[in-house]
């Protein structure tokens, strides 16, 4: 494998773990305040950006590259609301496309024609990502013009954490 391919991949396996970790965050912080379903929803997407990760270091380790563990940057650990998260998770995942996106684009001009099949998959997950999380910003906005909106917004989210924990492959 050409090196800046192997560079461009350990740089989106530690974009990987800092997503898992922001995640992580934002569940710690639902839970605080009171929002146990989008915590759990949260949690899980956590263990979701974890496997993105290993799955990566997986490709390297097949490819005879070395995976590298890096040091993490602190994720943002405050926010003011429950959708100031949940903006937080779709301008993240926007982010998330743009790493995938070049990355793809650098595999496509070293010719490494290998990655760029195996990236395929990260290109969908990402178009699945950002749809799920404008999805939850829409419903959040439907929930904040009711009243119980929120309390509901919440249960909703908790079922959709348990339908995802279910099914691994959906990762
Ligand atoms: Fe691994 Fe949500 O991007």
């Amino acid at each position: 494998m050409k090196q800046k391919v192997i560079d461009t991949i350990n740089f989106q396996i530690k974009a990987e773990e800092e997503s898992s970790r922001l995640y992580f965050a934002m569940a710690n912080w639902c839970e605080l305040n009171g929002f146990a379903g989008s915590a759990a929803y949260l949690y899980e997407h956590a263990n979701e950006e974890r496997m993105h990760m290993v799955k990566l270091v997986k490709y390297l380790n097949e490819r005879g590259a070395q995976a590298k563990t890096k040091s993490l940057e602190e994720p943002q650990n405050e926010w003011d609301s429950l959708k100031d998260v949940f903006k937080g998770v779709l301008v993240h995942e926007e982010k998330v496309t743009e790493l995938i996106n070049n990355l793809y684009e650098i595999c496509l001009n070293e010719k490494d024609y290998l990655t760029s099949n195996f990236l395929q998959w990260y290109i969908q997950e990402q178009v699945e990502e950002e749809a799920s999380a404008r999805s939850v910003l829409d419903q959040l906005e439907l929930a904040s013009t009711s009243q119980g909106g929120f309390f509901h917004f919440d249960k909703e989210m908790k079922i959709m954490a348990a339908t995802a924990a279910s099914n691994p492959l959906s990762e």
